[in-house]
């Protein structure tokens, strides 16, 4: 059977993005790599045609398919809406019911925009790192929370709590991606002044020893920071908590350049087939700002897809031939208009950057 994909492209520049993508899948089933593609609704589009985010028919269809591709939910006509149908809560149940708990963050940077990126080009040119972030744990969830009065004050209070079995799941996720990529993994947590931290750096080396060929190391996360704007090169993969690792990987997004630029991939446990729950999407939101204008740029949902060709299909050459004809376009002087610098180049549309993308891999 072809591998199956489910495309919610959702709102705003969401379909806007999606769109050049399927040209993108359209084209490798010309050349025999067919996916049964089924798209449906998220966000607020769903809730507009069925007063919902994410209906339950929609949510089995994600639990069935092989990975699931996203665009984008939210926008300004919704914001009046309850917050138990807001458009980001149908992102939030795929997240949930998914259990999608490694959330990677790339931070790749193609060497036409090096010069684009906030720091200095021989820093960043050519840098390809993951960051592997705990995303369904940490404090962001542990209880006891909330503000209390003690005294005469008010206290906020949020608790850091992990347990052994959700470190090793999402250490293993880890392992397994250095094990496909430059066999590193740098390991970040505070346990000089976290008791999670201790935990977290004995289970992550327990994990480590059903990976001898990777090279684990660890590092407490502000010093991770430092290191990650002083020479990201020298990381591979990084593995990290829910908080550090949000802060870290916005932290490294900067390194590369445009939010239109940067993919992800949530990752789950490993279904019957071998292969792990996953959503791909871009790390933007749904840009309402130049939404139906032309200008959003669709290379970060492109390279969401690439992720999927890599790590829910097992088709690493072809990911590699979608990065490398992004690579080439840019080369070529392609930007859109997130992309411009001073230099009064005209911007290409969302339309004619997806089209170039297509005629690169075809001449590949
Ligand atoms: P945003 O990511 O949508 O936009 C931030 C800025 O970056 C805007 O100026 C936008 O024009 C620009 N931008 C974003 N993606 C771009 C692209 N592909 N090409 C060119 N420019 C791009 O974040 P914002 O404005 O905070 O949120 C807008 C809406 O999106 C809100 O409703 C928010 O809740 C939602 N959102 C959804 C996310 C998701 O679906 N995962 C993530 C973040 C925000
Ligand atoms: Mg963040």
């Amino acid at each position: 059977a072809n591998p199956s994909l489910l495309i919610l492209a959702g709102d705003g520049i969401g379909p806007e993005v999606m769109a050049e993508v399927r040209k993108v899948i359209d084209w490798f089933g010309t050349r025999g790599l067919a996916f049964d593609v089924t798209e449906d609704l998220v966000g607020g589009a769903a809730y507009d045609a069925h007063g919902t985010p994410l209906t339950d028919a929609t949510m089995d269809k994600a639990q069935s398919v092989d990975a699931v591709l996203l665009g984008a939910v939210g926008g300004p006509k919704y914001d009046v809406l309850d917050f138990s149908v807001k458009p980001e809560r149908g992102l939030l149940r795929l997240r949930k019911e998914m259990d999608l708990y490694a959330n990677l963050r790339p931070a790749q940077c193609f060497d036409a925009l090096a010069d684009f990126s906030s720091l200095k080009r021989d820093v960043v040119a050519g840098l390809d790192i993951v960051i592997v972030r705990e995303l369904t744990s940490g404090i962001y969830f542990g209880e006891p929370r909330g503000i209390i009065e003690e005294g005469n004050e008010r206290v906020g209070i949020n608790t850091q709590r992990y347990t052994e079995s959700e470190i090793e799941r999402v250490a293993r996720s880890a392992f397994e991606l250095a094990m496909r990529r430059g066999r590193k993994l740098c390991s970040m947590e505070k346990a000089n002044v976290m008791e999670s931290g201790v935990l977290w750096r004995e289970v992550v080396t327990e994990v480590g020893r059903d990976y001898p060929e990777v090279a684990l190391s660890h590092m407490y996360a502000d010093a991770g920071a430092m290191q990650l704007c002083r020479w990201p090169k020298q990381f591979d993969v990084i593995v990290t908590d829910n908080l550090f690792g949000d802060l870290l990987s916005d932290a490294a997004a900067m390194l590369t350049g445009s939010l239109g630029m940067l993919p992800s991939a949530s990752l789950g446990a490993p279904m019957a087939n071998g292969r792990p729950k996953a959503l791909y999407e871009p790390v933007h939101g749904s840009a309402p700002d130049i939404a139906g204008t032309g200008k959003a740029n669709p290379i970060a949902c492109i390279l969401s897809f690439a992720m999927a060709l890599r790590y829910s299909f097992d088709m690493g050459a072809e990911a590699d031939r979608v990065e490398a004809a992004v690579e080439a376009v840019l080369a070529d002087g392609l930007r859109t208009a997130d992309l411009l610098g001073e230099d009064g180049v005209q911007p290409v549309t969302t339309s004619e950057m997806g089209d170039a993308i297509v005629a690169k891999l075809a001449e590949s």
